[in-house]
C-alpha cells in the first residue's frame, strides 16, 4: 500500500455538512494508511502555511456540526490577495506561495472545498500543475455539473420552516409576509422552500416579475376571503426592464456583490399599491447556520470518500459530482464554465404554477 499525504481546505462561505466533508476525507484517508494536513481559513491557510496535522480525534464527532473546523475566508484569493500596506488594502499575487508550499509539503493532492469561487481559484493552479480534487459546496446550489450541491438540502429545510411560521401569524393579522432568502444569482432555494412551504408568489432572478401581477395575486386572494398572502422572494429577484438590489460591495471578496434589500423595495410597493398590511423578514445567515439535515451529512460523506477514491486512481482536475443519483466526476473547468441557473420549465415551476402559485409574471 502507497502511503499519500493530502491537504485539504474550505474555503468561500461556510455551509452545513462541511464537517462532513473533512469527517469523510480524513477517515477514508487514515483507513488507507495516509496522512491528512487541514490548512485553516480556506487558501490562506496555504498561502500562509497555516496547517495541522489531522488526527481522527480531530474528525470525531464532527459530522452532526454545521459550520467548518478548518475555517474558512472568501476574501483569501492567492492571485489577488489582500494586504494591509499603509493602512490601505493592496491585492497581490501570491499564487508561488500556494506552490511552494505545497510542494514543500510533498501533497499528492489538495482537495479544495468550495464554491464557483474557490473553484475558480483551483482551476488556475491546474495550470501549475498542482494535483488538485474539488468538491462543490453552497447553499445556492448554482454549480454547473452537480445535480445538488450539500448545503443547499438544509438551507431549504430552514427557510421552509421560517415560512411555515409566517403562515401562523400572516393567517391570524391577515397580512401579506414577504420572506427574503438567499441564493445570489440563482433562486433554487426560493423555488424549493416556497414550494414546500406553499408560499402564493414565488420571486426568482430567473424569472422577471411585474408589480401588477404580483398584486393582482395579493388582491385575488383577498377576493375570495383569503386575507393573507405569502411570498418567498430570492434575493436576486428583480422587476422586469430592472435590477438587483445591491446590499454591499466588499472589495476584498472572491465576488464583491453582495444582494439583499429586495424584499423591504416589494413590502412598501405592495403595502401603497394594495393598501394591504405587509410585513418583510430576511433570512440571513440563519439558512447557513447549525446543523446539517440528513441529506447534506450523507451527500458530504459521498463526496469526501469519492474524493479519496479519485486520488487513489491518480485523477486530480476534478471535482467530484452528484449526476443522476450517481456519484462521479467532472473536469474543474466544467464545473466553474456557468452558472447553473433554474430553468424556467423546472418541473417544481410547472406543477406549483398548476396549484396556483404566482411567479409574478
Ligand atoms: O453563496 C452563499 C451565500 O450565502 C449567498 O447565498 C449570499 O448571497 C452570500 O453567500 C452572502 O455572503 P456573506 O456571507 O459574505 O454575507
Amino acid at each position: 500500500m502507497t502511503t499519500k499525504r493530502i491537504g485539504i481546505l474550505t474555503a468561500g462561505g461556510d455551509c452545513p455538512g462541511l464537517n462532513a466533508v473533512i469527517r469523510s476525507v480524513a477517515k477514508s484517508a487514515f483507513g488507507l494508511g495516509w496522512e491528512v494536513i487541514g490548512f485553516e481559513d480556506g487558501f490562506q491557510g496555504v498561502v500562509e502555511n497555516h496547517f495541522r496535522v489531522l488526527k481522527n480525534p480531530d474528525v470525531s464527532g464532527i459530522l452532526t456540526q454545521g459550520g467548518t473546523i478548518l475555517g474558512t475566508s472568501n476574501t483569501a484569493d492567492p492571485f489577488r490577495y489582500p494586504i494591509r500596506k499603509r493602512g490601505q488594502i493592496v491585492f497581490r499575487d501570491y499564487s508561488d506561495h500556494v506552490v511552494r508550499h505545497v510542494k514543500e509539503l510533498e501533497l499528492d493532492a489538495l482537495v479544495c472545498v468550495g464554491g464557483d469561487g474557490t473553484l475558480t481559484i483551483a482551476k488556475k493552479f491546474l495550470k501549475w500543475k498542482l494535483p488538485i480534487i474539488g468538491i462543490p459546496k453552497t447553499i445556492d446550489n448554482d454549480l454547473s455539473g452537480t445535480d445538488f450541491t450539500f448545503g443547499f438540502d438544509t438551507a431549504v429545510h430552514i427557510a421552509t420552516e421560517a415560512v411555515d411560521r409566517l403562515h401562523t401569524t400572516a393567517a391570524s393579522h391577515h397580512r401579506v409576509m414577504i420572506l427574503e432568502v438567499m441564493g445570489r444569482y440563482a433562486g433554487w432555494i426560493a423555488l424549493y422552500a416556497g414550494a414546500a412551504g406553499g408560499a402564493d408568489i414565488i420571486l426568482i432572478p430567473e424569472i422577471p416579475y411585474q408589480m401588477k401581477f404580483v398584486c393582482e395575486q395579493v388582491k385575488a386572494r383577498a377576493g375570495k376571503g383569503k386575507r393573507f398572502s405569502i411570498i418567498v422572494v430570492a434575493e436576486g429577484a428583480r422587476p422586469k426592464g430592472g435590477r438587483m438590489v445591491v446590499k454591499r460591495i466588499v472589495k476584498t471578496s472572491t465576488d464583491p456583490v453582495r444582494l439583499g434589500g429586495i424584499s423591504h423595495v416589494l413590502g412598501r410597493d405592495i403595502e401603497r399599491l394594495t393598501g394591504l398590511e405587509t410585513r418583510v423578514s430576511v433570512l440571513g445567515h440563519i439558512q447557513r447556520g447549525g446543523s446539517p439535515t440528513h441529506d447534506d451529512r450523507n451527500l458530504g460523506t459521498l463526496f469526501g470518500h469519492k474524493a479519496i477514491e479519485l486520488i487513489q486512481r491518480g485523477l486530480v482536475g476534478y471535482m467530484v459530482a452528484l449526476q443522476n443519483g450517481n456519484i462521479t466526476q467532472i473536469p474543474i473547468r466544467n464545473a466553474v464554465r456557468k452558472r447553473k441557473l433554474v430553468p424556467r420549465n423546472h418541473p417544481l415551476i410547472l406543477a406549483t404554477r398548476a396549484v396556483g402559485t404566482s411567479f409574478g409574471d
